[in-house]
């Protein structure tokens, strides 16, 4: 489908900077002659802001063919917001991509849709490809069905975007992250693919085919051949096992 596997490691609030120093070595090392090296599989890393300088120098000074990306944006470019990071901050560090939405800052930190949305022009604003997450909790999904919150998620966040924008859509269950309790293949395959249908409605079929649709929650090397095999998931965001050099690895070694 043209279309390069992103796989993705979401630190969280995970790794000081000298933690991440080692991390990414290490991570480089083991993957030496892996795909990543030839550009078949993208990978990308989300440290804490504080590490993204750090990290971001190690990887030009060692050539390591890793993606940068911050894990949260202010919609705000800039002034009295005490705590935020503009995205004109993040472009300067040379991250790439931006997490927004994910599950953890619309339930702890109360981001509605409206502020996803926010968020995410102003990521596009400043050259950053945010990467949209959207997904269920177990309650709503034996209400309303496994599609209809995602569906609505994405559809107000996409409120305004261009359709030429680089943009990178994550589905997350809420019941499969962090609890080991891992979404099936075809359970993420039957999102994925409505979520693709809601990029063709509102930014056109060539923004549908280009755009890279991944599957996050308890995502292993033991499972993530399984979600690959699936026609619209097109990578992972990895949480828990992307803290663990071994398994990180093995997940971006994956084998269809
Ligand atoms: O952003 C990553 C997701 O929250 C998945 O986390 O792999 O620890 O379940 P997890």
């Amino acid at each position: 489908n043209g279309r390069t596997p992103l796989i993705a490691g979401n630190w969280k609030m995970n790794l000081d900077h000298l933690q991440a120093v080692a991390f990414v070595q290490k991570l480089h090392w083991t993957l030496k002659d892996a795909k990543h090296e030839d550009g078949s599989v993208e990978v990308a890393v989300f440290p804490p802001f504080t590490d993204l300088r750090t990290v971001q120098t190690l990887l030009d000074a060692d050539k390591i063919p890793f993606a940068l990306g911050a894990q949260d944006v202010s919609a705000h470019d800039s002034g009295a917001y005490t705590g935020e990071v503009s995205g004109a901050f993040l472009a300067k560090v040379d991250a790439r991509y931006v997490i927004i939405g994910h599950s953890e800052r619309r339930q702890y930190h109360g981001e509605t849709d409206e502020v996803v949305a926010a968020k995410v022009k102003a990521a596009l604003k400043h050259g950053l490809v945010p990467v949209i997450c959207v997904g269920e909790t177990l309650e709503q999904r034996e209400e309303s069905g496994p599609t209809a919150v995602s569906v609505g998620q994405l559809e107000v966040a996409l409120e305004g975007v261009p359709a030429g924008a680089d943009i990178v859509v994550a589905y997350e269950p809420v019941w499969a992250i962090g609890t080991g309790q891992v979404a099936s293949p075809e359970q993420a395959q039957e999102v994925c693919a409505a979520l693709r249908e809601v990029l063709a409605a509102k930014l056109g079929a060539d923004a549908a085919a280009r755009t890279r649709v991944l599957y996050g929650g308890s995502v292993k090397s033991a499972n993530i051949a399984s979600f690959m095999r699936e026609p619209d998931v097109d990578g992972a965001l990895v949480g828990g096992a992307s803290l663990v050099v071994d398994e990180f690895a093995a997940i971006i070694r994956y084998q269809k």
